[in-house]
């Protein structure tokens, strides 16, 4: 979807990750693996992990306090609090609850959305059109993932990959000088629901002594094949939110990609025909973060002058669902 004239911008942007670092060298003692390994095939170094009882609301709360912190307004001024996570404190009720109490959003209606790594992309999207349909003019957008609660830390393919964190922008009634939310273009895959999952814990198949001593309550993942739908898919979903917003590949100066795999980052840009110095890169320092991993990097390029008031970044982001989706924004 597109907007002509935005009336919204993206006005502030926080995160929090856990003190505590993971290195590659962490889990040789582990798994099977080693530091090149994991550098060479994935571009991860080191990443975060909660500490006992730094649960995804206090990741999400303390990400949110600096978003409105930056934004300069108090909790009472937030009319819609969406959460994206993919690892909810508990199944019922959503975590964004916890996080407004946490909070003190006393305003906020509180809901989870639940997209994988592509949910707090879709979560700006269901902000932008909260506001401009005139509804609301402050909603907070979180990613928080404690990814650590769900990998199997006996599988070498998948337990490498993750971290934990919390990325979270404002997304406010605003615009006028081209700045705004200009599109975005969002895409499901349910087919292939079966590429990223979790298959027990939920109602389908709750939790019994035999699913778990089957390990089948973590994330279990077929790795090769998500590689090859995660490029063509972000690569495609980039081209459409271009074209719906009228602008090329040079006119972005920042493009700020989930950050899943470093070789997956290399192959979109340049297929997109994007150099490395207007690509945000933070994956060798946290891992997959899921649904936090763009806000955590948009934040970071943010703090670190690689993009300002009116710089235009492209966002994609791809994963579990199969869920994905790109955006651009005129900061
Ligand atoms: N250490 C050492 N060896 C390993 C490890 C490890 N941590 N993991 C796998 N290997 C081995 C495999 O067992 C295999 O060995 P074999 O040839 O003897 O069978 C070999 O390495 C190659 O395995 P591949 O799976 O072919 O390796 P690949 O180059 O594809 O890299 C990876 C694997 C990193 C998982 C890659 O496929 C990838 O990044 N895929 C996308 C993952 C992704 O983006 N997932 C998240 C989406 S986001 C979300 O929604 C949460």
């Amino acid at each position: 979807m597109t907007s002509s004239s935005p009336r919204t911008v993206i006005r502030s942007t926080g995160m929090s990750v856990p003190e505590k670092v993971v290195t590659n060298a962490d889990f040789e003692a582990i798994v099977d693996t080693s530091d090149e390994w994991i550098t060479t095939r994935t571009g991860i170094k080191e990443r975060r992990m909660c500490a006992e009882g730094q649960n995804t609301a206090d990741m999400a709360a303390e990400a949110g306090r600096v978003t409105l912190a930056d934004a300069g307004l108090d909790p009472d001024d937030v009319d819609i609090l969406i959460l994206s996570t993919a690892t909810p404190d508990h199944l019922l009720p959503a975590t964004a609850c916890e996080t407004q109490a946490l909070l003190g959003c006393e305003n906020a209606a509180a809901f989870d959305i639940s997209a994988a790594c592509a949910g707090w992309l879709y979560g700006v999207s269901l902000a932008d059109a909260m506001i401009t349909s005139g509804m609301h003019e402050n909603v907070l957008v979180i990613g928080s993932e404690k990814m650590s609660a769900i990998l199997d830390y006996t599988d070498r393919t998948t337990c490498v990959l993750f971290g934990d964190g919390a990325g979270a922008a404002l997304v406010s009634v605003g615009g006028g000088n081209g700045r705004g939310i200009l599109g975005t273009h969002m895409r499901t895959n349910g087919r292939q629901a079966r590429l990223l999952w979790r298959p027990a814990g939920g109602a389908a198949l709750p939790s019994t002594d035999e699913t778990r001593s089957d390990r089948m309550e973590y994330v279990k993942q077929e790795g090769r094949e998500i590689f090859k739908q995660a490029v063509m898919c972000m690569e495609s979903a980039c081209r459409h939110v271009l074209d719906s917003t009228d602008r090329r590949i040079s006119d972005i100066d920042l493009v700020i990609p989930h950050q899943a795999n470093i070789r997956i980052i290399d192959a979109v840009a340049s297929r997109l025909g994007v150099e490395r110095d207007r690509v945000f890169v933070n994956i060798d320092r946290y891992g997959n973060t899921s649904s936090a991993s763009i806000p955590i990097a948009l934040d970071e390029a943010r703090r670190q002058g690689r993009v300002g008031e009116g710089s235009t970044i492209l966002m994609t982001a791809f994963g579990g669902g199969l869920a994905w989706g790109a955006s651009v924004v005129v900061l």
